[in-house]
């Protein structure tokens, strides 16, 4: 009898922790649990579909919402960079061919210097394509980006215009929490050409947002506008997540806190970044408005806020969480974290099936609650970070470099 238990417990050991043939990945003899191997099959079968669609179109996925996109929209590099996690998935030449030509499709952005969100657009997308190939043509449209996005740089203030100065909102210098996702192309730029100016303006960037931005209990609202001459703090705003902007914790906003400080940290070495990526995740970890699951709702204190989850934010903790914890003391509760976030993600409540919810991969993923725009529904950006945090598990549980 001890020895029919002993066997049944083996083959189910063998079940949980083998990726099956189906996914044909590269990483096929690496341990991973089934639920990874299932929801990386899901996002090939989704992204496989809406590829399809990219190809006739010239166009990029963005939202049930809003469909497909041109390739100015802030989102467009999203879909081309999850094609980037599928080729590095697989080791597959088709996933390749169709990466590198949804990343095409972005080419001209590296002049479109309109807002900050150049950073999002060419950094998932020719990012990702020359850490896997290392094309020295995506070298060339790195920098030039990186460029681009420096053109909205004043010393004045010490930091990046987000967007336009707007007199209805009464913005003369608007800086929002996402930017700090954008350092990344700076400092991806700043590698590839030694040029100082482009580590200069990240640091001062990261700098004076981490000072000004966030308040005693590291939450920090979406925007802030500053003075365009003085550099001076003229006043918290919002555009995303709550409209109580002396408490108002943007759930997405919080988690590309996270994110920008985590990387900001890897890109610099400075412990400054790394301490307050640990202050802010342990504010999100401990936060009494975070649900069980971990899954935020659209903001985690304002009014109406338990209505609506975030998978976006979700998926963007999970992957920040996972960096991380390999920097940090805390990384076994970090790592713990994003793992219960990823299972959450994986079951059938946030994945979506194959062949439904309009070929993305993610549920319940809230682009402004407040505007009642992408309610609900599914988002790119909550889709890539998904599978990259996915990838990011896979190569902790087998011990390689995330980088
Ligand atoms: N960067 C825009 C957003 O997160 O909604």
């Amino acid at each position: 009898m001890k020895k029919y238990t002993i066997l049944i417990c083996l083959l189910f050991l063998l079940t949980c922790f083998h990726i099956p043939a189906e996914a044909g990945s590269k990483y096929d003899n690496l341990p991973a649990p089934q639920w990874v191997a299932h929801a990386m099959f899901v996002a090939m079968k989704q992204a496989e579909r809406m590829y399809a669609d990219v190809e006739d179109s010239a166009r990029l996925p963005r939202s049930i919402q809003k469909g497909l996109v041109s390739p100015a929209d802030w989102t467009s590099g999203f879909f081309p960079g999850l094609l980037w996690y599928l080729y590095e998935y697989t080791g597959d030449g088709v996933w390749q061919e169709r990466a590198a030509y949804a990343t095409g499709l972005l080419k001209q952005e590296r002049f479109n210097a309109f807002d900050h969100d150049i950073g999002f657009k060419m950094y998932c997308s020719y990012g990702n394509g020359l850490r896997l190939t290392g094309n020295r043509q995506y070298e060339q449209i790195i920098f030039r980006s990186a460029k681009t996005l420096t053109s909205r740089y004043s010393y004045k203030t010490g930091l990046i215009m987000s967007w336009e100065p707007n007199e209805a909102r009464d913005w003369q210098f608007p800086v929002i929490i996402d930017n700090m996702m954008n350092l990344e192309l700076l400092m991806e730029a700043y590698k590839l050409s030694g040029d100082t100016t482009l580590n200069y303006i990240a640091r001062q960037h990261a700098d004076k947002t981490m000072k000004c931005q966030y308040r005693p209990d590291m939450s920090c609202p979406h925007v802030v506008d500053y003075d365009a001459e003085t550099g001076a703090v003229r006043k918290f705003d919002w555009n995303n997540g709550s409209d109580d902007v002396t408490n108002s914790t943007w759930a997405r906003g919080q988690s590309w806190g996270l994110y920008g400080y985590t990387m900001m940290y890897r890109e610099t070495g400075d412990e400054d970044y790394l301490r307050h990526a640990e202050k802010i995740a342990e504010f999100l970890l401990n936060h009494p408005g975070l649900p069980q699951d971990l899954i935020p709702y659209w903001d985690y204190t304002g009014a109406d806020r338990s209505t609506m989850r975030d998978a976006s934010a979700a998926a963007l903790m999970a992957s920040a969480l996972l960096e991380l914890s390999t920097y940090s003391g805390q990384g076994k509760r970090y790592f713990a974290a994003a793992e219960k976030i990823l299972q959450t993600l994986s079951a059938p409540e946030y994945l979506a099936e194959p062949g439904t919810h309009h070929n993305f991969i993610l549920k319940h993923a809230t682009g402004n609650y407040l505007r009642h725009s992408e309610l609900d529904g599914a988002l790119s950006y909550a889709d890539y970070y998904y599978v990259e945090s996915l990838m990011r598990y896979i190569k902790l549980l087998n011990h390689q470099e995330l980088f």
